[in-house]
């Protein structure tokens, strides 16, 4: 059955992902290759077209997610400074349509495994792009106790101590707030599919109203949105 695969499937990923989690933090420091060269000089007639993702996503992605990878449509992620290996997981749970969401779900399905790729590793050459600036300041207490959940759930151990994620682990810093919302608690009640069980058993024991000050203070993390990168 499919879900035994799955699960099988998302065992051996949990247990990459756990050897991976300590160097997480600063792997997406990395340079990245924009346009990798072929490495041999193959005979240039042989060579595909090289398609263009920056100039795809403008044409197909930028409507919904913003031209910078920041946009102010309801419900609709920044992709701005996201892991390269992070979105290509994603694009993948949509197109086989495990995370389900209508209008991402049938952009999806149109990709091949190079578009994917394509536009995963143009995702990952996109900087962070600030939040606009908001009317009132964070409250000082809820992102005092949304820092201290993030210590105590490990939050900061995987998505890093600048919530900025690396290889398959998302930044969340500055990602928008009813988002994160709706994805933790997603996690939790089951109907955001996972990638692997990571996410599912670090919410599982937190409480639906500290998801929630979590996710308000990830949206505001001190240095994340605005920062240094
Ligand atoms: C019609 C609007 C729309 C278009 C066009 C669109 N997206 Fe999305 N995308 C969304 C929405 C909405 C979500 C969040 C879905 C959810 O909440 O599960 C999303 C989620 C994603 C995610 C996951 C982000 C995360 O943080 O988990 C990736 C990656 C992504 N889109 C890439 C793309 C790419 C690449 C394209 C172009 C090929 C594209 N999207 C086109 C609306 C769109
Ligand atoms: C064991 C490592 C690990 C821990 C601990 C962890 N995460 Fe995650 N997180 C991940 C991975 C991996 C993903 C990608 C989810 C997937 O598709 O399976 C993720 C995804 C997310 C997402 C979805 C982001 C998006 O763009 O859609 C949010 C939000 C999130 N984590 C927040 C948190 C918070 C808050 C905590 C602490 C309660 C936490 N994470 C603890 C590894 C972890």
């Amino acid at each position: 059955m499919t879900m035994r695969r799955w699960a099988a499937g998302a065992v051996a990923c949990v247990s990459a992902l756990a050897a991976a989690v300590p160097q997480h933090a600063g792997a997406q420091d990395k340079p990245r290759k924009k346009d990798a060269a072929p490495a041999s000089s193959a005979p240039a007639a042989k060579k595909p077209e090289a398609v263009d993702y920056g100039q795809r996503f403008a044409a197909l992605c930028a409507s919904c997610h913003g031209a910078n990878g920041r946009s102010d449509m309801a419900g609709t992620p920044v992709l701005a400074g996201q892991p390269s290996l992070y979105s290509i997981t994603q694009l993948f749970l949509f197109r086989e349509g495990r995370r389900s969401n209508q209008p991402m779900t049938a952009v999806a399905k149109t990709l091949s495994d190079d578009d994917m790729r394509g536009f995963a590793d143009y995702i990952g050459t996109l900087p962070p792009v600030p939040a606009p600036a908001a009317a009132t300041p964070p409250d000082a207490a809820r992102m005092a106790r949304g820092r201290s959940l993030a210590e105590q759930h490990k939050c900061l151990f995987c998505h890093g101590p600048n919530l900025d994620g690396g290889q398959q682990v998302p930044r969340i810093a500055g990602q928008k707030e009813e988002y994160l919302q709706e994805s933790l608690r997603g996690f939790k009640s089951g109907t955001r599919a996972a990638y692997t069980q990571a996410m599912v058993s670090a919410v599982s024991q937190v409480s639906v109203e500290d998801l929630d000050t979590l996710a308000y203070y990830a949206a505001r993390f001190p240095g994340g949105p605005a920062g240094a990168k």
